[in-house]
């Protein structure tokens, strides 16, 4: 099947369900279905991004902290890195994150491309070098044939490689949850409670920052605005890309899709439950000190946020040659 053939059911699908749209008026837009992607690149970024030989111990691969059974998340406070290193933040998810308008907690990376480059070569994370990676990717005989398909021409750099990871992270959205079904007119979709939380959560004014498709992702904002935050992590936000004191604990907003999978919250995985995370919000960011009722409704709208996984048969790596650098696995 070529690319075009795939791609024009779904697009007429998307213009069909997002003319004259019921959500026109609403601050949370549905999550639209994947276009205009290269199915090539993408199959091969797929393959990259599970593929662990990308990493010094050739253990770590993107998918072991963005776990796509998982939400695209570890589930751990903090990330554990090479040698079993204790990482410095949360791991956000990688769903959704082309509809980020920068990438990582602050904002360090502008797009997926620049993102991916970073892991590999992070000693806390993969813990290898851009040449090292590129080395082991060249070593590989089905990857140089892959390569020459997608690209054209026998180069292989990191360039490439990130380019791929990028192009199969676009396909990560999470369509059709059961809060875009009742956007998109499902008056069924949501149950009371549901419907209620939602009702709060725009008029306590959650939605002045999360908002979008994504419910998030669009701004930064600062970490405790009516209370102070108080944490023990080194984490910065966004100072440590300005240098700028007022930057400090300005963090790009997150994106509220699939919450329900992916604690504990915030930058240093400090909020075990949604619970816990929503009681925080309300009393840092808007001096509210939300009931059990009203907490409970706002959780349940959280969690009709939960999209459409996605699904894919797991990709079969190609094998190493005798040329192939062989992994470190223990050494730092
Ligand atoms: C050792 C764990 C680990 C590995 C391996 C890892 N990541 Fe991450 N990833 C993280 C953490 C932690 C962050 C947040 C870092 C920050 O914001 O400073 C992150 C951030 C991201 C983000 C930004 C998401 C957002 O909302 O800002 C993307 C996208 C991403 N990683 C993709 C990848 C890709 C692609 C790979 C493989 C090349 C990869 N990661 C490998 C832990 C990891
Ligand atoms: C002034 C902007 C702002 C407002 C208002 C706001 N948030 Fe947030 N929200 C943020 C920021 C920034 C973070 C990240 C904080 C951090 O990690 O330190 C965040 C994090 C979260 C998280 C954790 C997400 C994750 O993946 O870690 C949840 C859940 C959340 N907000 C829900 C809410 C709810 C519910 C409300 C209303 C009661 C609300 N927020 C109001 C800016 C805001």
């Amino acid at each position: 099947m070529t690319m075009k053939q795939r791609l024009i059911p779904a697009a007429a699908l998307a213009a069909v369900l997002f003319a004259g749209a019921a959500w026109a008026e609403e601050p949370i837009k549905p999550i639209e279905p994947v276009k205009e992607i290269n199915l090539a690149k993408a199959e091969l970024g797929k393959k990259l991004f599970f593929d662990p030989r990308l990493s010094k111990s050739g253990f770590i691969s993107c998918n072991s902290c963005h776990n796509l059974s998982m939400g695209g998340s570890d589930n751990l406070k903090t990330s554990i890195g090479h040698n079993w290193q204790k990482g410095p933040i949360n791991a956000p998810t990688v769903l959704n994150s082309s509809l980020n308008f920068v990438q990582f907690w602050d904002g360090r990376a502008e797009t997926l491309k620049a993102q991916a480059g970073g892991p590999i070569a992070n000693p806390g994370e993969m813990a290898f070098t851009h040449e090292m990676a590129e080395g082991v990717v060249q070593s590989i005989p089905g990857y140089v044939t892959e390569f020459r398909l997608v690209f054209g021409d026998d180069k292989i750099d990191i360039e490439r490689i990130t380019a791929a990871i990028a192009e199969f992270e676009k396909t990560l959205v999470t369509p059709n949850s059961r809060f875009d079904k009742w956007l998109l007119g499902d008056a069924n979709a949501l149950t009371a409670q549901e419907l209620a939380g939602y009702k709060l959560f725009k008029e306590s004014g959650c939605v002045s920052c999360h908002y979008g498709a994504s419910v998030g992702g669009g701004t930064f904002h600062k970490m405790g605005m009516v209370e102070e935050y108080k944490s023990t992590s080194p984490a910065e936000g966004r100072k440590a890309v300005t240098g700028k004191d007022e930057d400090r604990l300005m963090f790009k907003v997150p994106n509220l899709r699939n919450v329900e999978l992916t604690y504990p919250y915030f930058h240093d995985g400090e909020a075990e439950t949604l619970t816990e995370a929503v009681d925080i919000m309300g009393r840092l960011q808007l001096g509210k000190k939300l009931t059990e009722e009203q907490n409970a409704q706002i959780v349940a709208f959280l969690k009709s946020l939960t999209g459409e996984q996605p699904t894919f048969t797991l990709p079969i790596l190609p094998p190493s040659s005798d040329k192939t650098p062989q992994p470190k696995p223990f050494e730092d």
